[in-house]
C-alpha cells in the first residue's frame, strides 16, 4: 500500500500530501486515510498529479456522491458533474476579461463556501489545475473552524443556536446577471450557523457571501453579525493562499472552509481548472 506523507501548509489547516497518484487504483484503506485527513486538515494539496476527467470522477465517487453542477442543471435540467474554473473553454479557446463567463466567475472572488446556497450544501470540492496564469490566480482559503475556536466563549454561546438564510440570487446578482431559470432553481435555504464535524466533534460557524441574513434578527444587526464573522475568519494571518501549479489537485472541505479567487488578468493569461463537488448528505438543519 502506498504510504501517504503529510506536510502542514498553515498552522491552522491544510496539508500537502505526497505518496499517491490518482491514476493508480485507490484502495479502500487509502480512501479512508484521505477521508480522515480531510476531517483533520480541511484542505489537501496533492501536487504533480497526472489527472484526467476519468480519474477525477473516480476520486470524486470514492469520497461520496458527485453533485450536479448547478449552473447547467438550473438552466437546462441536464446533469453534468464538472465545472470549468478559469477562462479556457472546452474547445480550447480563451475568453478575455470582458466575456460573460469571466465576469460570472468574478463572484468567486467573494469569500464563500461552495454550494452553501443549496438545501444540502456540498461536502468537498475537488479541483485540478491544468493551466495556470504566470501571475495571479491564487485561491485563498480560511478556516471557520479555527475562527470559531478563537471566538470568546460568550460569542460562541450567542451564535450557538442561530440559523441563517443562504441565497445565491442575493449574493450573485450584484456581481453579474443570474439567468432566470438558474435563479428559479435555487430558492433561498436555511442553514445552521454553527455546524459540528461528526467525526471529531469540532465546531465551526458557516457563513460566506451567500449568507444573506440571520433568521429572526433585524436587518442591520443580522448583516453586522455575518460581516463580523466573515471578517474574523479571514484576517490575513489566518489565510492560506494557494498558488496553483499545473498538476495540482486540491480537495477542500466546504463544511468548514471559506475560499475566494484572488483574480488574474484574463486578457493576458490562460487558466484552466476542472472541478467536481461531492454532495453533502443532509440539510445542516438535520445535522447533529
Ligand atoms: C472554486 C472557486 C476561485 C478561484 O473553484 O470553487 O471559487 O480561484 N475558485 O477561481
Ligand atoms: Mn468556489
Amino acid at each position: 500500500m502506498p504510504e501517504l506523507h503529510f506536510e502542514a501548509l498553515h498552522p491552522d489547516f491544510g496539508a500537502k500530501v505526497t505518496g499517491l497518484s490518482f491514476t493508480d487504483r485507490l484502495s479502500q484503506e487509502i480512501v479512508s486515510e484521505i477521508q480522515k485527513a480531510i476531517d483533520q486538515y480541511s484542505l489537501l494539496h496533492f501536487p504533480n498529479q497526472k489527472m484526467n476527467d476519468e480519474s477525477h470522477m473516480v476520486i470524486t465517487r470514492c469520497l461520496g456522491e458527485p453533485e450536479a453542477e448547478h449552473v447547467t442543471y438550473g438552466k437546462t435540467g441536464k446533469i453534468v458533474y464538472f465545472g470549468t474554473v478559469g477562462n479556457v473553454m472546452d474547445d480550447d479557446s480563451k475568453k478575455d476579461g470582458t466575456d460573460p463567463s469571466t465576469l460570472y466567475q468574478k463572484g468567486n472572488e467573494l469569500w464563500h463556501s461552495d454550494s452553501s446556497f443549496r438545501k444540502i450544501p456540498s461536502y468537498f470540492s475537488i479541483t485540478h489545475a491544468y493551466e495556470v496564469p504566470g501571475e495571479g490566480g491564487e485561491t485563498e482559503f480560511a478556516s471557520m473552524r479555527s475562527a470559531y475556536a478563537r471566538l470568546p466563549r460568550e460569542k460562541q454561546e450567542k451564535i450557538e443556536n442561530l440559523s441563517c438564510i443562504h441565497d445565491y440570487v442575493f449574493s450573485r446578482s450584484p456581481v453579474a446577471p443570474v439567468n432566470p431559470k438558474h435563479a428559479a432553481s435555487l430558492p433561498p435555504v436555511e442553514h445552521k450557523l454553527v455546524r459540528t464535524n461528526p467525526v471529531n466533534g469540532l465546531k465551526n460557524y458557516f457563513v460566506g457571501s451567500h449568507a444573506r441574513s440571520v433568521v429572526g434578527w433585524h436587518g442591520v444587526e443580522s448583516r453586522k453579525l455575518l460581516d463580523d464573522l466573515l471578517e474574523w475568519s479571514t484576517q490575513p494571518k489566518d489565510v492560506y493562499s494557494h498558488k496553483w501549479a499545473a498538476g495540482d489537485t486540491v480537495v477542500w472541505d466546504n463544511r468548514c472552509l471559506l475560499h475566494r479567487g484572488a483574480g488574474y488578468n484574463a486578457d493576458r493569461w490562460r487558466r484552466r481548472m476542472r472541478q467536481t463537488r461531492v454532495a453533502g448528505k443532509v440539510s445542516t438543519l438535520e445535522e447533529p
